[in-house]
């Protein structure tokens, strides 16, 4: 499955709906990226996150604050942001460093500027089975796109099996599955037997960050596959020193088995981008009112 290639048609879409919203209300939607201290695959997902947010004819805001920052320094930052009606959506790049403490900065984004749909406001609709009024995380939601696009809008009798139970990805993936009418399976570092369990899905997600645990034996035959995991292992095939990108899945071996998977990179990461530029830009519309 070509994450990218489905990413561009929601990128297109995008990028004309912030057109006509600049020349029929004078509004150019404002995503303001926040991102604490030096990590280098921060970094570059951030930076993506620019570039794409630019290439949508977006006002694209980055905040590259010191490892140093405080608690209170960037909470401060968010009450400016929610203040700003520029802005019309805020993420904070996670994993926060040690010392500061994520939760309160996400509840306190503004509901209507959290693009990550990462607040209790947003988390909670998606829960209550209101897909439409919140904004909904963006990875989970750029997963389901590819999903449907192989089994179409009604997963009813399927059972979907997903490994991972994060409040940024998990969670909302079981809970978007569910909504569709899939059998869920929400497993984690505790389940037993994961394999098995794995055995019986005919749409498998994997978002643990374990490279290349998912093996081609876990699979039932046919399986849609897909795989959020991002994960970066040494590769001395390539040269000392060097490394490469993986998945939570051994694409290599299980690509025979599957009817649909996602590759790493290429897959999941770029529908991730897409549907915060999407977010963003339904952000923008609502401002109006
Ligand atoms: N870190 C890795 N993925 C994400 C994401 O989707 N949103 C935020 N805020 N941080 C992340």
């Amino acid at each position: 499955m070509d994450g990218k290639q489905s990413a561009s048609v929601v990128t297109g879409i995008v990028t004309e709906a912030a057109e006509r919203l600049e020349r029929e209300a004078g509004i150019r939607p404002g995503l303001a990226v926040i991102i604490v201290g030096d990590d280098p695959a921060s970094h570059a997902y951030v930076g993506a996150k620019g570039r794409m947010a630019k290439q949508c004819g977006f006002n694209s805001m980055q905040y590259t604050l010191p490892e140093a920052t405080t608690q209170d320094q960037l909470e401060s930052l968010v009450a400016k942001l929610n203040a700003d009606p520029a802005v019309h959506g805020i993420l904070v790049q996670l994993p926060l460093p040690r010392h500061l403490n994520s939760e309160p900065v996400i509840q306190m984004i503004l509901p209507e500027k959290d693009v990550d749909g990462l607040n209790v406001v947003n988390a909670g609709k998606l829960a209550a089975g209101d897909l439409e009024s919140g904004l909904i995380s963006c990875t989970p939601a750029g997963a389901m796109i590819l999903v449907k696009n192989i089994h179409g809008k009604d997963l009813s009798g399927l059972n979907a099996v997903v490994i991972g139970r994060s409040n940024l990805f998990g969670k909302p993936m079981g809970l978007l599955l569910l909504a569709a009418n899939a059998t869920v399976t929400m497993a984690h570092s505790r389940t037993k037997d994961l394999a098995s369990i794995c055995r019986q899905a005919d749409i498998l997600v994997a978002a643990v960050g374990r490279p290349l645990m998912v093996k081609a034996d876990w699979l039932k035959p046919g399986a849609t596959v897909i795989d959020v995991g991002i994960n970066r292992v040494d590769a001395p095939e390539k040269g000392e020193g060097k490394t490469r990108l993986v998945g939570d899945v051994d694409f290599e071996a299980c690509a025979d088995v599957a009817g649909a998977i996602t590759p790493v990179p290429g897959g999941v990461g770029p529908m991730t981008i897409a549907m915060l530029m999407a977010n963003t830009v339904v952000a923008a519309y609502r401002s109006l009112g």
